[in-house]
Formats: structure tokens, sequence, C-alpha cells
């Protein structure tokens, strides 16, 4: 078996603790001989600052870029509240995203059985849903010049922001969704503003150029803010969903936010594929930030960290067996009525960060 290596960023916060149960799982499955990966552990966001001054050191930087994936916990708190601009904990986590070419944003939004009694919605619309959001991450109107505030000499003054789209980026994004979905329901839904946007109009052109390479895939198009109507209507009529950086933003909150608390929300980052190897960049993450209101109290949920986790066994390195029963296993723990703070309900046992992260383990023996 090939050695895989894993660089592990745990961050800041609750990033350390929950960081400790994917360590606790990679050992497991290492000494178990499932996998054989080898992993290296760096600084990032404010830990990282108070050794190197920086949010990211350049050795670690290289290490990252050496790695098959990067796991990253979640960086930020009060105590770097004032450290300078290029130096604050999320500059480490945008560098990342960049250097790696991080386009592609994958937010799952997944039921358990267990939860659906938790969701904003009726348990009936929400159990068993699975939803992924393909999210376009380094383009449009968060990045597109001119980009600026100017004064107007009136008294008034004027706030641009420019969305840019090429055909290129809207093209890769797409054949991501298109081969994700071959994998799963073969269903794509293709989110934008034609209707109002030039960027729209584009977006639908070259996602349907890119689909007829795919004939298997059913491609369906849908308005943006029709998208998030339906997203809470009806969510199981839904399998991958593509779209651009800002209504992926709120479209992936709106899906997450349908399956209960977001201690339980994994997302995974993927750039292109190397020419030569096939292989992706790619960086793995729980969508929740370091909670310092309860770091330090082992309370943390450690299910979206986990589940991030499994990602990486899935997208980077095809253990889609390995990723099946990391997830099963979640799912079993909830079954059995096992919660952190976070998702108790009644009737259920409130166990530490560590607790579940060790039920899950045994889960899997
Ligand atoms: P947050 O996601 O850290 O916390 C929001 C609320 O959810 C808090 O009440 C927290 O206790 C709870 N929560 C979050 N994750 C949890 C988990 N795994 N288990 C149990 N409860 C959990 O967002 P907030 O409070 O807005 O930001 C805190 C810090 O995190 C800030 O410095 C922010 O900049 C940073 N942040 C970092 C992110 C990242 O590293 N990707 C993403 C979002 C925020
Ligand atoms: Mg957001």
């Amino acid at each position: 078996m090939a050695q895989h290596k894993l660089f592990l960023l745990p961050g800041d916060g609750i990033g350390t603790e929950i960081m400790a149960e994917v360590e606790k799982l990679i050992a497991h499955l290492n000494n178990t001989g499932a996998t054989d990966f080898a992993t290296e552990s760096g600084l990032v966001g404010g830990s990282a600052y108070d050794v190197h001054g920086a949010a990211i050191s350049e050795e670690d930087m290289e290490k990252a870029l050496a790695s098959d994936a990067v796991i990253f916990g979640a960086v930020g708190g009060p105590k770097w509240d004032n450290v300078p601009y290029e130096a604050r904990p999320e500059a480490g986590l945008l560098r990342l995203r960049k250097d790696l070419g991080l386009f592609a944003n994958l937010r799952p939004a997944i039921c358990y059985r267990a939860l659906a009694q938790a969701s904003s919605l009726k348990p009936e619309l929400v159990e068993g849903l699975d939803i992924l959001i393909v999210r376009e991450l380094t383009g449009g109107v968060y990045f597109g010049e001119p980009k600026e505030i100017t004064e107007l000499g009136n008294g008034q003054k004027r706030a641009v922001d420019t969305q840019v789209y090429e055909s290129y980026e809207i093209d890769r994004i797409a054949r991501v969704a298109f081969d994700l979905a071959m994998t799963r329901g073969k269903k794509v839904h293709s989110a934008d503003k034609k209707n109002v946007m030039k960027s729209g109009v584009l977006w639908d052109e070259v996602v349907r150029q890119a689909a007829s390479d795919y004939p298997e895939i059913e491609l369906q198009h849908i308005l943006a803010d029709n998208a998030a109507m339906q997203l809470v209507r009806t969510p199981k009529q839904f399998d991958v969903m593509v779209t651009d950086n800002l209504f992926g933003d709120i479209l992936s909150d709106v899906a997450a936010m349908l399956t209960g608390s977001l201690g339980m929300l994994p997302s995974a980052s993927l750039g292109a594929p190397d020419p030569q190897t096939g292989k992706r960049k790619a960086m793995y993450e729980p969508v929740h930030g370091s909670a310092p209101d309860i770091a330090g109290k082992a309370i943390a949920n450690p299910i979206a960290m986990i589940a991030s986790f499994a990602m990486a066994l899935r997208y980077s390195f095809d253990m889609i067996e390995l990723a099946d029963k990391v997830e099963k296993a979640i799912s079993d723990v909830l079954d059995d009525g096992l919660r952190t703070g976070d998702i108790m309900q009644t009737g259920c046992r409130q166990v530490t960060t560590s607790e579940m992260g060790d039920a899950i383990i045994a889960k899997l023996q």
C-alpha cells in the first residue's frame, strides 16, 4: 500500500480538541492495517502567530503543498483580535486556499436519521437528506476588480464590487460537479441569476457545454433565489448543486442548517488535477470556527471534523468503503443516543469530545 502524507493543522480553540479525535482515528486505521498514513502537524492561525508572528510559517506552507491532503481544524479567537491585518488567523486559511489553488468547495448536507427531529423543518422533509453543494471558491464577486469605495465629493460615497467569471473557471467547477454526480444520483442543478446577470448567462452556457461530455447526467437549471426557496420547501429534490462563490456561500449555509448543528458539518476544498499524476491538492475542514466560548471544556462536537476526514478518505484517497464505514459509525453512535452538548436531545446521553471520538472508533471494530 502506498504511503499517503497527511498534513494536520489543528489551529486554535476547539481546533486542537477535535483534531485529537481524528489523530486517534488515524492511529486506529493505521494499526489495523486499513491505511498507511504518515502524519505531520503544523501551526496555523493564532497559535502560529504566537510562535512565528505570522498566520502560517513558510515551512508549514511548504509542508501543506507537499502533502496529499491537508486536514484543517479551525482558527481565530478574541486573543488575536488586535494582531496586524496580514497576520490575523483567517489569513492562514486564505493563504492555504489560494496557494493550494482550491477552487472547488464541497459542502454536503446530510441528515442523520437520529437527528431528523432536530431540524427546523418537519422530520419527513429532511430524513435521509443527502445534498452536495459544489461552490466555486476562488472567483466571482469576492475577488473581482474593481473593488473599492470612492468619495464622490458631494458627501456621498460609491461602493463597487465586481462579479467576474471566465469560461475556464466555470468549466472546471462544472466538471467537478458532474464527476461527483456520476458517483451519486447523476442529477445536477446549476444555480445562477442569468435573468439579471451577464455572468449568469455565461455560467449557464458553459455548464451546458460541459454537460455534453456527461450524457448520463440529468442537468437542470435553477435561478439562485428559487434554489433557496426550494431548499427549505422540498430539499430532497436535490442531489448535487453547482453554483458560484456568492450564491454558494449562502445556499450551502441554508442547506447545511436543514440538518442540525454546526458541529456536524464537514467540507472539502479541491484544486485542479496535477497534469502528471492526476491527483488534486485538497484541504478538509469542518464548517464551524474555533468556538472560543466552549474551548478547553472538552465538550466540542468532533463529528464535523471526523466527517471531514471521511471526505478526505473518499475524495483524496479513493477509499470509498472506508469513508462509508466511518460515516456509518457516526450514524450508529447517534442512533445509540450519544450526543455532545450542541446536539443534546431528551432521552439521550451527553458525552465529551473524547468519548464521542472513542465511540465512533469502537463502532469501526
Ligand atoms: P463558531 O463556529 O466558532 O461558533 C459558533 C457557535 O457554534 C458557538 O456557540 C460555538 O460554541 C458553537 N460551535 C461551533 N462548533 C462547535 C462544535 N464543534 N461543537 C459544539 N459547538 C460548536 O463561530 P464564531 O463564534 O462566529 O467564531 C469564533 C471564531 O472562529 C472567530 O475567531 C471566527 O473568526 C473563527 N471562525 C473560523 C472559521 C474557520 O477556521 N474556518 C470559520 C468560522 C469562524
Ligand atoms: Mg458562509
